[in-house]
């Protein structure tokens, strides 16, 4: 069977993971398929209660990790992502979803497990690593590049030519300057212009963004 008609396993029941499904309904109507019985969320077992969201079960990882579907975590943090994404057997088929209504030309790649949110923009020449999170209407420049498990919250917006390292969280309606690096492990609050390069890990935050933490 193609991976791609494999149930759909949505790691993560909180409010973006409920947003996820959401997704994942557009992308099978769009598709003209019904949804209905191919997707389910799982939690790590530490948080897992047994119930029903939106119609859709809520199963223990542990009791599923091995089965049969594609996987993705809808876990914004990208520490948190990271952690899950290692302890998951090395055979786990990752779902990379792109909502419908994203823009992405040709020339963008996308790593494995990665969640494309409705109106994100990508125009060229783009790199971006596995688990990776944009989220509404994201847009993302030319000849941008980035490690693994960067999100972005809602209205995030990143000029032409920025290069991050892995594990950058930036907050809704930032700004990030054309020609701008990141270093690893770093937060950009909601609202900051990021105007330098930033070279060592922390919380970021205002206009100009400066370091808070
Ligand atoms: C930047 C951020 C990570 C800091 O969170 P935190 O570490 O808990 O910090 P605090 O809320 O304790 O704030 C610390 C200081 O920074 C200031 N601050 C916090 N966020 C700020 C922001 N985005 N811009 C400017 N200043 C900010 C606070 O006013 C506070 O200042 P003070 O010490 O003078 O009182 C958080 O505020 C943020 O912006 N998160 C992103 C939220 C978001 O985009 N969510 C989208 C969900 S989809």
């Amino acid at each position: 069977m193609p991976d791609t008609n494999l149930p759909l396993c949505i790691i993560g029941a909180g409010g973006f993971g409920r947003e996820v499904l959401c997704l994942y309904i557009d992308i099978c109507r769009q598709q003209g398929k019904e949804y209905k019985g191919t997707v389910i969320f799982a939690e790590e077992d530490a948080f897992w209660k047994e119930r029903t969201i939106m119609d859709t079960p809520v199963l223990a990882l542990s009791a599923i990790r091995n089965e049969p579907y594609r996987f993705v975590i809808a876990i914004g943090n990208p520490n948190v992502r990271r952690h899950i994404a290692d302890t998951m057997p090395t055979s786990t088929r990752w779902a990379t979803l792109i909502h419908p209504s994203a823009i992405m030309s040709d020339w963008v790649t996308l790593g494995t497990g990665s969640i494309i949110c409705a109106g994100v923009i990508l125009t060229c020449n783009i790199s971006l690593g596995r688990h990776t999170h944009l989220n509404l209407n994201t847009t993302v420049g030319h000849d941008m590049t980035a490690g693994d498990f960067l999100t972005t919250a809602p209205g995030v917006a990143i000029s032409g030519n920025c290069s991050f390292a892995d594990n950058v969280y930036i907050g809704s309606n930032a700004a990030i300057r054309e020609k701008t690096t990141v270093a690893g492990n770093v937060t950009i609050g909601m609202g900051a212009i990021v105007v330098k390069d930033i070279f060592e890990h922390g919380i970021y935050a205002g206009n100009p963004a400066r370091k808070i933490s």
